[in-house]
């Protein structure tokens, strides 16, 4: 990838303005957590793993603003800062697991000065950017071992360089099948109604010239009945500790087909991504959206006033239609109750 999804210059968050590609490669720049948060809720930067990396230079941002404040104000000042950012998007669970690593870190330092505390946090929301894409490379690594060489992959939404702080999940996998000379093929959902395959993903893949066919959702049970699709890679927003995925809505679609036309059905996602303290998909908060995002394309109207939306940003897939789960530590099969266990940190 040509650009950079976050940047942090010290001072400010530079974050690549995706409610504006594919026509304008843009950045918007967060100076103080408060516009972290407008980002991630407003879609500026999306993806699990990228909003969990925003949320934790969010954190950043509230120590530089609040470091004249005196101690205790200070950090009563970062946790409510913590708390905003965990709260501005509900369904990605590595938000919270970004916000929860910063907020060991203030408590492992609560004796120190609050000079030392910013740096601190400096440092682990560096940390947790830089492993970001080391894990990514690991997934692909390991998500490569099963894809067939000249494969036909079907993705959803987008889960590359933009959706993570560089290289991506389920693209991830697909990044190192191409470079690995796989001789992939890509079919790339739209997804509606945000357009994040075809705003985002398309992008990606035309970028950095990986075979691909953009399709309309409605397409995928057409192209996997005849046979046109060797393996579904997706992304994970919230795994449950039985497997059962939240991911783009859609997916759960696509796992059914997945399921009636025996084609193999992977998610792609972090460990950071597996929320152990719920037992199963029933628990994992859905985030539903502004009905405009159905009304409106680009501000255009396309339904009548005085309809009624249901607008649910994610759906569950249940872990019976999910072949294996690939994580940074491995591949892993069912029973997930059982695997997950194996990479719990
Ligand atoms: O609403 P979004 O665009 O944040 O949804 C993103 C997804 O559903 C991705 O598939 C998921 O976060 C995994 S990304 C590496």
């Amino acid at each position: 990838m040509r650009y950079e999804t976050l940047r942090w210059d010290g001072r400010t968050l530079h974050i690549l303005d995706q409610r504006k590609l594919p026509d304008a490669v843009e950045y918007f720049q967060a100076r103080t957590y408060k516009d972290a948060v407008f980002a991630i809720a407003d879609m500026v930067v999306r993806g699990a793993p990228a909003i969990g990396a925003a949320a934790a230079y969010g954190v950043c941002l509230a120590a530089l603003e609040y470091a004249g404040l005196p101690k205790t104000e200070f950090l009563a000042r970062l946790r409510a800062a913590g708390e905003a950012l965990a709260a501005s998007r509900p369904t990605a669970v590595n938000l919270r697991w970004a916000v929860q690593r910063m907020e060991k870190v203030i408590h492992g330092q609560e004796s120190a000065e609050v000079g030392d505390i910013v740096s601190a946090l400096l440092e682990e929301a560096g940390a947790i950017a830089r492993e970001d894409v080391e894990t990514n490379k690991a997934m692909a690594r390991h998500g490569n071992t099963l894809v067939p060489q000249g494969a036909s992959i079907l993705t959803h939404c987008n889960t590359g360089a933009l959706a993570t702080v560089g290289w991506g999940t389920a693209l991830g996998v697909i990044r190192e099948a191409h470079y690995s000379g796989k001789n992939i093929h890509v079919y790339a959902n739209e997804t509606r109604p945000r357009l994040q395959g075809a705003n985002l993903t398309a992008f990606e893949l035309v970028e950095e010239g990986i075979p691909a066919t953009l399709i309309v959702d409605s397409a995928a049970a057409t192209l996997i009945r005849d046979g046109k699709v060797d393996l579904i890679l997706v992304g994970a927003d919230r795994i449950a500790a039985n497997g059962d995925t939240a991911n783009k809505i859609g997916t759960y679609m696509l796992s059914e087909l997945a399921a009636r036309f025996r084609v193999p059905f992977y998610v792609v996602a972090p460990v950071s991504t597996i929320d152990f303290s719920i037992p199963d998909g029933r628990h994992i908060v859905i985030e539903e959206r502004a009905p405009e995002e159905l009304t409106h394309i680009r501000r255009v109207r396309v339904a009548p006033p005085g309809i009624a939306v249901y607008n649910p940003a994610f759906d569950v897939t249940p872990h019976e239609n999910i072949t294996a789960i690939i994580t940074e530590k491995g591949v892993l099969r069912p029973p997930y109750a059982e695997s997950l266990l194996q990479v719990r940190d």
